[in-house]
């Protein structure tokens, strides 16, 4: 693994500026203040490993789990990235009391490995999918209850498909496909067919229009009271526009080879498909044999990696899920890398369908 500490850019580089010349003053910052309040931020707190020296959050939002990490373990530095510059920038904002502990880059988490070294990280964090304040911008195009562009890409300077390229263009098949495995959708076929009927007439490039759409062609007495018809229909193609299960197959499959002996990885994730392939993962780890269990004695040689910290996810407790309603999908789990060894063991079982 290519891999490069970040140890030495730790330093604030200083800045110069000539006798006498005025300091500039900051401009009014013209963007809505970034919303977004950490989920399970107890519980991410409490796992981490006291005596950690690097810490890595992999999706750092607004920068609220990364705050209180730093704030809870004064000898650590922070390694963040988001894929998402305006969640870079929001971090770097509330970060700014560490600024000396910490390096912010915007990045997928999947380009990690390019920039750490093999068996150099004490606490790996990962709050998948999204923060509130992406899914309130009505231009990121993420919501069905704010009306905007079909986007939905977290970041907004990748190129490649947006949502509305999906919805216009894609073959029913192919977009059936994607709604069925993304979004678990058992109205599926009705929705495409809908969809398909009315970019007939006219491109979908509202999020509001496709709600509409989508909210037509599922029965009446399918829609409940606070789950909006869509629902499953935005997660689908959210997942798709931004390849969301393969960059967490990506990562899970290095991880092991982050951590440093002792080290841990937390993840929370908001919908099955991550939460199984991250249990998963976790599991295979843990219990790496491949011997069939007549075997009198293993031969495979793969030995376990670590243990799970937690053998069923930590959930929101009621003050919470009732004071943030976002909390009451999250599901948190950890792993911890044994103290000795090495993670030798193939470490890759972690795939999408
Ligand atoms: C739930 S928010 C994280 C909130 C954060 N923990 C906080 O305390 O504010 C999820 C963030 O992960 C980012 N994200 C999702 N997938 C990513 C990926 N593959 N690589 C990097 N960032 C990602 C999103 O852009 C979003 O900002």
């Amino acid at each position: 693994m290519e891999a490069m500490h970040a140890q030495s850019r730790f330093v604030p580089m200083p800045v110069s500026r000539p006798p006498g010349e005025a300091i500039p003053t900051a401009a009014p910052d013209p963007r809505p203040p970034y919303r977004h309040e950490p989920v399970l931020l107890a519980e991410v707190v409490a796992h981490a490993p006291p005596q950690a020296r690097l810490i890595v959050d992999g999706t750092l939002g607004g920068g609220g789990h990364a705050a209180a990490l730093l704030q809870h373990l004064p000898q650590a530095e922070l390694f963040g990235c988001d894929r998402d510059p305006e969640a870079v920038a929001a971090a770097r904002t509330l970060l700014a009391p560490y600024a000396a502990r910490i390096l912010l880059k915007h990045l997928p988490f999947s380009a990690l490995p390019h920039h750490l070294l093999a068996d150099s990280v004490d606490y790996l964090l990962l709050d998948l999918g999204l923060s509130s304040h992406q899914v309130d911008t009505a231009a990121r195009g993420f919501s069905f209850t704010h009306d905007g562009p079909l986007d939905m890409r977290m970041d907004p300077a990748r190129e490649g498909p947006t949502a509305a390229t999906l919805v216009n263009d894609a073959p029913p098949e192919a977009l059936r496909d994607l709604l069925q495995r993304f979004g678990e959708e058992r109205f599926a076929s009705r929705i495409v067919a809908a969809i398909c009927a009315a970019r007939a007439e006219e491109p979908l490039t509202t999020t509001g229009a496709l709600a509409r759409v989508v909210a037509q062609a599922v029965p009446g007495k399918h829609h409940r009271r606070g789950f909006h018809p869509a629902t499953r229909v935005f997660q689908a193609l959210r997942i798709a526009v931004n390849d969301e299960l393969r960059e967490l197959e990506r990562l899970l499959a290095v991880v092991p080879h982050l951590l440093a002996p002792g080290g841990r990885v937390a993840v929370i994730s908001f919908h099955s498909l991550e939460d199984r392939m991250v249990k998963e993962a976790f599991r295979a780890w843990e219990q790496p044999c491949t011997c069939p269990p007549s075997m009198p004695a293993c031969v495979c040689g793969k030995v376990p990696l670590g243990r799970r910290v937690t053998r069923k996810p930590l959930t929101a407790g009621s003050t919470e899920a009732a004071a943030n309603p976002r909390s009451r999908s999250a599901k948190l789990r950890v792993f911890e890398r044994a103290a000795g060894g090495e993670a030798t063991t193939d470490p890759a079982p972690a795939r999408h369908r």
